[in-house]
């Protein structure tokens, strides 16, 4: 099966995409869980990472800051409010502080007392062939210690791949670690449903050769990020690209058939199957 490929799979972006939409569409997408398997359980958690290998994701997605003494911790907002109902400012907090928080209970009850978790546990409940994404939500005075502990890890170069929406964080991570993948990250924004949308094809395909990155993280609008604008990145030599956050099977089957790298879902099992629907 697809997913069971040990290496990420490389598109055929240099080809056109009429090839792309009739020979290499059905067979090819990892299937990420977006801050684990973020719909059943609470997201950034051990258990919705393990949930989300128990669902046969092929990676995970979390957010990672820095602590006040140098952690690297996993958690999507600057501060726990939303998640612990105590408002701490992760780069104002200790690892010990935050660690006192349940970042569980405001899912369901049955996840009173999971913790905010280190990039190390995370990288622990990885296994052998998936990958883990890591979202660097903060500038790049995160890639160094992210770096060692990578060094410290048993993950192949393969097995990762580091996403931001900051180009300078990019950039470093493209620098210190070069033989790791990373994409930078945009989403859309318009004054009006229809349009004009930021940024531009044009504008998006500078961004990821500033950065040195080898590929584009989207947010997943069809109405914006769409064939022509595929078409665009491809064009200007820009290889990969992966969506988020597509938790509809009839918008995974669309970037699915525009060659899409991988996309990040918060139902893994569901777009799973929604994908196998149209295989079979
Ligand atoms: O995978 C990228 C996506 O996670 C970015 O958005 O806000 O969910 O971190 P956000
Ligand atoms: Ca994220």
């Amino acid at each position: 099966m697809h997913h069971k490929n040990p290496a990420w799979r490389v598109f055929s972006f240099g080809l056109p995409l009429a090839f792309s939409l009739c020979s290499q569409s059905v067979e090819a997408q990892l299937i990420v869980a977006h801050r684990g398997a973020s719909h059943d359980a609470p997201e950034n958690t051990l258990a919705a990472f393990q949930l989300a290998w128990a669902q046969d994701a092929d990676g995970i997605e979390g957010d990672f800051y820095l602590t006040r003494d140098g952690h690297v911790v996993c958690i999507h907002d600057e501060d726990t409010e939303r998640t612990a109902g105590v408002k701490l400012e992760v780069s104002n907090s200790t690892l010990a502080e935050l660690k006192k928080l349940d970042v569980g209970s405001w899912k369901d009850k049955q996840f009173a007392g999971e913790r905010i978790p280190t990039l190390q546990e995370v990288i622990a409940t990885v296994p052998n062939g998936k990958r883990i994404i890591i979202e660097l939500k903060i500038g790049p005075e995160i890639v160094a210690p992210m770096q060692r502990i990578l060094k410290a890890s048993k993950l192949k170069p393969e097995q990762i791949l580091v996403i931001s929406f900051n180009e300078q964080t990019i950039a470093e991570s493209k620098r210190l670690l070069p033989q790791i993948k990373a994409h930078w990250l945009t989403g859309y924004e318009s004054e009006t449903d229809l349009g004009p949308w930021t940024p531009t094809a044009s504008s998006v395909v500078q961004s990821v050769s500033r950065t040195n990155a080898d590929g584009l993280g989207s947010e997943g609008k069809r109405g914006v990020f769409d064939e022509k604008f595929i078409r665009s990145l491809t064009e200007a030599g820009i290889k990969e690209f992966h969506v988020w956050t597509i938790d509809d099977g009839a918008d995974a089957r669309y970037y699915q058939a525009l060659g899409a790298y991988g996309i990040t879902t918060n139902r893994p099992a569901f777009i799973r199957r929604e994908l196998n629907k149209q295989s079979k």
